[in-house]
């Protein structure tokens, strides 16, 4: 291998997490989210202050956090019955789609 081969094969390398990473579908997030609408909107914008917003987050927190939900880690009433019934291919899609969405900030700019 040459320096340039050398470089390349590093740079591949380094992708190899992030492609991991994004993991989940974004589409099937979409449908698979239909639950979650009436308290966090379809794009991720909640109805209510009381509901948190999910639309421009990182993918990965939302994963965590769900999974923690799941898992009793993270304890609430409300999420606790909804993140009950994810499996992990849910958890991944669904928060690729929400992941996918605007944030709040974003819409704010405009
Ligand atoms: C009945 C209303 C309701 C529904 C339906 C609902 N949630 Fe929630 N969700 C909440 C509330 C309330 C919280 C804040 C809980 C807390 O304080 O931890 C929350 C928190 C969250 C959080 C954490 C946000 C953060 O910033 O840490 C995520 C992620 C989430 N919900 C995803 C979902 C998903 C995915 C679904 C559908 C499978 C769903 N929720 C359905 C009410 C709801």
């Amino acid at each position: 291998m040459n320096k340039l081969q050398i470089a390349v094969a590093a740079g591949l390398l380094t992708l190899i997490p992030a492609v991991a990473m994004s993991a989940g579908n974004a589409a099937e997030g979409k449908n698979k989210s239909a639950v979650c609408h009436a308290c966090h909107g379809p794009t991720g914008q909640s109805v209510q202050p009381i509901y948190p917003n999910l639309g421009g987050q990182y993918q990965d927190y939302l994963a965590k956090t769900l999974r923690e939900y799941r898992n009793g880690t993270r304890q609430n009433a409300i999420m606790a019955g909804f993140a009950a019934n994810l499996s992990d291919d849910d958890i991944d899609d669904i928060s690729a789609w929400y992941a996918s969405q605007q944030g709040l900030t974003e819409i704010k700019d405009k």
